[in-house]
């Protein structure tokens, strides 16, 4: 059984989204969260928007806006991990576990602080003027996102890659003090899925303000498509496919056929008002079923609550014992605990170790793995744990001798030989290692 990849993004809730947003993250988003090999967390980052935001009412609206507009869109809540940042206690926990070991110039290196120290010198101003510690900070609250879920993967615009990378680092920097607790992530760059332009021809984003609002009333979004540039070519006239905005956002939502058809009407010389006749009618056949669920789920915030919350449910169900562990890991522990002795990774990795597991087949199993995690024995299947444990325990008190006999049912796994067997039980012999749950 393979363990299916980890994907995890968050959308920081400050605006309202637009085609851009649809065509470059939420629909390509939402598909891959179908696939079978995946297991996606998507969340809204509302402690993010307030690095930014300053105004409550728009924080509260925008969470609103963009949870409603992902689920309109088709994302699956009991599929994908669906959940708002700040419904998760573990996320400052662990933002604080990792601020302490997050070096001050890492921060200082950040491309947006750096940016922002930049035009404070430019404007003569202190370079700290008005910038937050949040600014700062921003790239550790981001890998304590990340991280909380142990992510392999997280899809992000170029913008974003140096702070997947600071992730990496952060975790690293944890796991050499304290084990290896934290999963290191990638970033993944989707290469095929265009930037699509804006009203004004230059990329659609709130910062140009050319932005086509996702879900606004239909005749909202008719004026809007209105509004694209396009050249003074009369009517009758050719017009060119290359570098029109308007080709390229019917080309994002077109079939192969349906744009070709259009490129052949540029060159026939369509008229621009029925070019955008044809795009506003194309778009609008994608999106109006979408739009009748997102006023839905907009009538009634009650519903997206309630989603929202048993999203955090089911993140926490993952958050909370990961938390535990790394509370234990740094010290935070229980008084009546044992102290562990220095150094219990490296004694621990020394050894090989049971791990207990059921299949499928509703019995209980186990197998002996070496210190690489190799698999040495495996036993045959058990109907109870407590009969898995006792097997167990009699290879542990009798080592190799327990190996004999019918009763014992185990096999060496392929290619191992008994004496590797042999001296790996002479290791465990009246070992207290605890037996670990497979996948640990
Ligand atoms: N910083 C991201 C952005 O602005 C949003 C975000 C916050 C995020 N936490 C994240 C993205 C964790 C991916 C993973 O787009």
């Amino acid at each position: 059984m393979s363990h299916p990849i980890r994907v995890l993004t968050g959308i920081t809730t400050s605006g309202t989204p637009h085609l851009g947003n649809y065509v470059g993250a939420i629909r390509p988003t939402v598909r891959a969260s179908r696939r079978a090999d995946t297991e996606s967390f998507l969340f809204l980052a509302d402690y993010h928007a307030l690095i930014k935001v300053g105004e409550p009412a728009r924080v509260q609206r925008s969470t609103l806006e963009i949870a409603a507009s992902w689920l309109a869109c088709g994302l699956d809540p009991e599929r994908v991990t669906f959940y708002r940042q700040s419904d998760i206690a573990e996320i400052p926990q662990l933002t604080w576990l990792l601020t302490c070991v997050t070096g001050k110039g890492l921060l200082n290196r950040a491309h947006a602080y750096k940016a922002a120290n930049d035009q404070n010198a430019a404007a003569g101003r202190d370079a700290d003027d008005g910038i937050t510690a949040g600014l700062f900070m921003y790239p550790v609250l981001m890998a304590a996102d990340i991280l909380m879920f142990n992510a392999h993967q997280v899809p992000v615009g170029r913008d974003q890659i140096q702070h997947i990378e600071m992730a990496r680092d952060i975790a690293a920097s944890f796991n050499h003090l304290y084990g290896e607790h934290l999963t290191l992530p990638e970033a993944v760059i989707e290469e095929s899925v265009a930037t699509l332009p804006g009203l004004d021809g230059r990329k659609m984003s709130k910062s140009y303000d050319n932005t086509i609002p996702l879900f606004a009333p239909r005749e909202q979004l008719h004026k809007a498509i209105m509004g694209i540039v396009t050249d003074s070519r009369a009517p009758g006239q050719p017009k060119d496919a290359e570098g029109s905005a308007l080709f390229q956002i019917y080309q994002a939502f077109a079939s192969t056929d349906e744009t070709e058809a259009l490129r052949r009407a540029y060159a026939q010389g369509i008229a621009w008002g029925d070019a955008k006749q044809r795009l506003f009618e194309r778009i609008d056949r994608e999106l109006a079923p979408m739009r009748e669920t997102y006023e839905s789920l907009i009538a009634d915030p009650g519903r997206v609550e309630d989603i929202l919350r048993s999203g955090a449910a089911k993140a926490g169900r993952l958050a909370g014992p990961l938390m535990a562990r790394l509370r234990e890991a740094v010290g935070l522990r229980d008084l009546r605990a044992q102290p562990g002795i220095a150094a219990p990774r490296v004694a621990k990795a020394a050894l090989p170790a049971f791990k207990q597991y059921r299949e499928r087949d509703g019995q209980f199993y186990f197998k002996l793995v070496d210190a690489q995690g190799r698999a040495l024995l495996q036993s045959a299947g058990f109907d109870t744990p407590r009969d898995a444990a006792r097997a167990i325990a009699q290879l542990r008190e009798q080592g190799s001798a327990a190996l004999a006999g019918p009763e014992a049912r185990l096999h060496a796994a392929d290619g191992v030989s008994t004496g590797a067997i042999v001296a790996a039980l002479g290791q465990l012999a009246g070992s207290t290692e605890p037996i670990r749950p497979i996948g640990s």
